[in-house]
């Protein structure tokens, strides 16, 4: 595992500590669910035989395989992320795989030496949690060839969310929710959408583009409702209150209780199905 050190020391923590160990343990159930999105995204990136890709905050390396799939045995794909219990999960994925050409770094995208040049930065879900967007956008752009292509998905803001936002309605009823800064490194703080492309262009990319993509998520990948329920007290803003407020048992058993009355009305034959939003951001390295 890296140092818990730097200007990412608190994300560093979070995603070794508290994240990462349950994202291990609901790999399943989350990849189904943000899959699509991951999917647009790299189709948008055009991803082309014999090329070479760096999946930012590749977590689980799902996207890994796949854009190695895609670029095939003469391409190449680097997955880099700070969390030690992802990437483990990862490497193992991919050997099972016999996924020859996808390797794994555990390194801060924001500071390391990368081994570019890449043709297309991609990531799902993996660049709103640096301290310094601009510093980690800069280092990553001097890895991509001039002229590579950058495609990433990003939620859009909480209140466009309902799958997010109910649960932290709900929880919001029974302990005080914290009011973070939106620019706050978190699943958020790429919402804005004038300022991301003010900060990709201050980090030499051109040609930044936010499509808006608003998508029926499947939340617990087609799962019954009371699995759904568990998912989201796992997640976003409701998990980080109950967690901040160190919610008892019995405090977690009335959210839970709350939630699932709250989200009842859509569940479905394929499970429980809620509104999200995302921006598909595309850029080029100028
Ligand atoms: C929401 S998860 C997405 C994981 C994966 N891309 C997926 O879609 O399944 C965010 C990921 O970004 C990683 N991450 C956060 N800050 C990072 C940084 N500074 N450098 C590299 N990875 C980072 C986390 O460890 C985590 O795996």
């Amino acid at each position: 595992m890296i140092e818990v050190a730097g200007p990412n020391a608190d994300q560093i923590r979070y995603w070794n500590e508290v994240a990462g160990p349950k994202w291990v343990a609901l790999d399943d159930v989350i990849s189904a669910q943000i899959r699509p999105l991951g999917l647009l995204a790299m189709d948008r990136a055009g991803i082309a035989a014999g090329e070479r890709v760096l999946d930012v905050g590749c977590g689980l390396g799902e996207t890994s395989l796949e854009l190695g799939r895609r670029v095939g045995p003469g391409g190449a794909v680097v997955g880099i992320d700070i969390s030690a219990p992802m990437l483990e999960k990862a490497r193992a994925t991919a050997q099972a795989a016999g996924a020859a050409n996808a390797t794994f770094e555990n390194a801060d995208a924001q500071s390391a030496a990368l081994p570019g040049p890449f043709d297309v930065l991609y990531s799902r879900f993996g660049v709103m949690f640096f301290a310094d967007p601009e510093a980690a956008f800069t280092n990553l752009r001097r890895a991509l060839r001039p002229g590579a292509r950058l495609a990433f998905v990003c939620w859009r803001s909480l209140q466009e969310n309902p799958w997010l936002l109910v649960p932290a309605m709900t929880a919001a009823r029974h302990v005080s929710m914290p009011q973070p800064d939106p620019h706050a490194p978190g699943p958020f703080a790429f919402a804005d959408a004038a300022r991301v492309r003010d900060l990709l262009s201050r980090a030499g990319f051109v040609q930044v583009q936010h499509e808006p993509v608003d998508h029926e998520l499947s939340v617990a990948g087609g799962r019954p409702l009371d699995e759904a329920v568990e998912l989201l007290l796992q997640l976003g803003p409701a998990s980080a209150a109950l967690r901040e407020a160190k919610a008892t048992p019995e405090l977690i058993d009335r959210v839970r209780a709350d939630l699932r009355e709250a989200i009842a009305p859509h569940d479905g034959p394929g499970g429980v199905r809620m509104g999200s939003a995302v921006w598909i951001v595309t850029a080029a390295a100028g």
